[in-house]
């Protein structure tokens, strides 16, 4: 099978081709992605050389570039992660994920309508829990859950999400989607919350809680959401939706301060060190209180279970981070910017 997988230069997109490319050498794996701030070539570097990967960079909402890329490989199966995916980028430009994530997927849904006239391929969207909006105290979002997204982030994932659904009843493609909740792990770009406490405490820097540190995330390690999604293509039914989610629900300031308890012990430091550099800032505007995803249908249906608990998940977190600091220093100092403007930057585009 020739899967492509979009957004393979980023945080899950990574994870995925590293699970995914050496324990299935009967599959060919095309890394589709732009390359843009969150993509990572260093993150593909156990794939980058293995006969069954290729990286072609794309930019998903460019119709001829998206023309050109069906040209040269037809897939038999997309999964399809590429989207800009930071809440607080897209309050300050919302514009770049309108484009991306609504637009981008238009693109690669016409691509396929016209691509699998003959020979139906599968479109595996991945979305998030954020499309259903917040929870209050109680409850956990279903399949059935009315979408109510908050941010342009999850009103821009909700567009797309709505677009697959359109493309799947108007025009029998075959799709599925998956809705997550917050992943953390390795080769997450710092901007994320966990990442950037994990680097902010190594780095004695302040720790920005978002108002209170009330709010409440459902957390997910990232291979387990990959395993998800490779159960789903695997043995899920066509136009579904599925749920994935940790059943780990964590205030903000929990995880901060579980944070700061493990680097502590990693780094042999006193924890006082970390906790006293947590500072409440200013609240995100429209920011979800509570995500909690009912994940039944995957465990039920699929026999999907997350092999790891928040305490196994975070060690491993917080040691990749401090075993990776060659990464660190190249994502933290833009020098990898710099290396990907004079390796692609000639072929940006294309
Ligand atoms: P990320 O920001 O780390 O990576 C996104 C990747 O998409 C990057 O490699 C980037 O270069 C690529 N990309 C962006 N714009 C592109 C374009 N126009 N054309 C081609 N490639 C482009 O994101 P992530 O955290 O790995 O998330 C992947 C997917 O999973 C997203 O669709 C996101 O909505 C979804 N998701 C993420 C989480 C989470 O907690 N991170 C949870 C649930 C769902
Ligand atoms: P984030 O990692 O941005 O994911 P999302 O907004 O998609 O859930 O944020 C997770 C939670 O952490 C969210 O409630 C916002 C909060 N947060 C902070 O308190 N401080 C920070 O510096 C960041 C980045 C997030």
């Amino acid at each position: 099978m020739k899967i492509f997988v979009t957004g393979g230069a980023g945080f899950i997109g990574s994870n995925f081709l590293e699970l995914f490319v050496p324990q299935h050498p009967e599959h060919e794996f095309v890394n589709v992605d732009k390359l843009t701030y969150a993509a990572n070539l260093l993150n593909l570097s156990k794939v980058d050389g293995l006969p069954n990967y290729r990286l072609e960079q794309v930019d998903i909402a460019d119709p001829v570039a998206v023309a050109a890329l069906f040209e040269r490989h037809t897939p038999d199966l997309v999964v399809h992660f590429a989207a800009e995916s930071h809440v607080d980028r897209s309050i300050l430009g919302p514009a770049e994920f309108v484009r991306t994530n609504i637009e981008g997927t238009f693109q690669l849904l016409e691509a396929c309508r016209r691509h699998w006239q003959t020979r139906a391929g599968l479109f595996h969207h991945v979305s998030t829990d954020e499309v259903y909006g917040s929870l209050g105290a109680h409850g956990s979002f279903t399949e059935e859950t009315r979408y109510d997204p908050s941010s342009p982030y999850s009103a821009s994932k909700a567009s797309s999400d709505h677009l697959v659904r359109a493309y799947a009843r108007t025009y029998g493609l075959r799709t599925r989607i998956t809705n997550c909740s917050n992943n953390y792990g390795p080769y997450q770009f710092p901007e994320k919350l966990i990442p950037l406490m994990i680097l902010n405490c190594l780095e004695g820097k302040p720790l920005p809680v978002y108002g209170k540190g009330e709010n409440i995330r459902d957390w997910l390690y990232v291979t387990d959401h990959c395993e998800a999604i490779w159960r789903v293509i695997e043995a899920g039914q066509d136009g579904q939706t599925y749920n994935v989610g940790g059943n780990n629900e964590v205030k903000n300031l929990d995880v901060v301060h579980l944070l700061c308890a493990s680097v502590a012990q990693e780094t042999n430091t006193p924890e006082a060190e970390y906790l006293g550099l947590i500072k409440f800032v200013q609240d995100r505007p429209g920011h979800d209180l509570r995500y909690a995803i009912d994940a039944s249908k995957m465990r039920q249906e699929l026999g999907w279970s997350p092999r790891e608990t928040f305490d196994t998940g975070l060690r491993k977190t917080v040691r990749w981070y401090l075993q990776s600091a060659d990464w660190v220093r190249q994502v933290r100092s833009g020098e990898y910017r710099k290396w990907l403007d004079r390796n692609y930057g000639a072929r940006a585009g294309a």
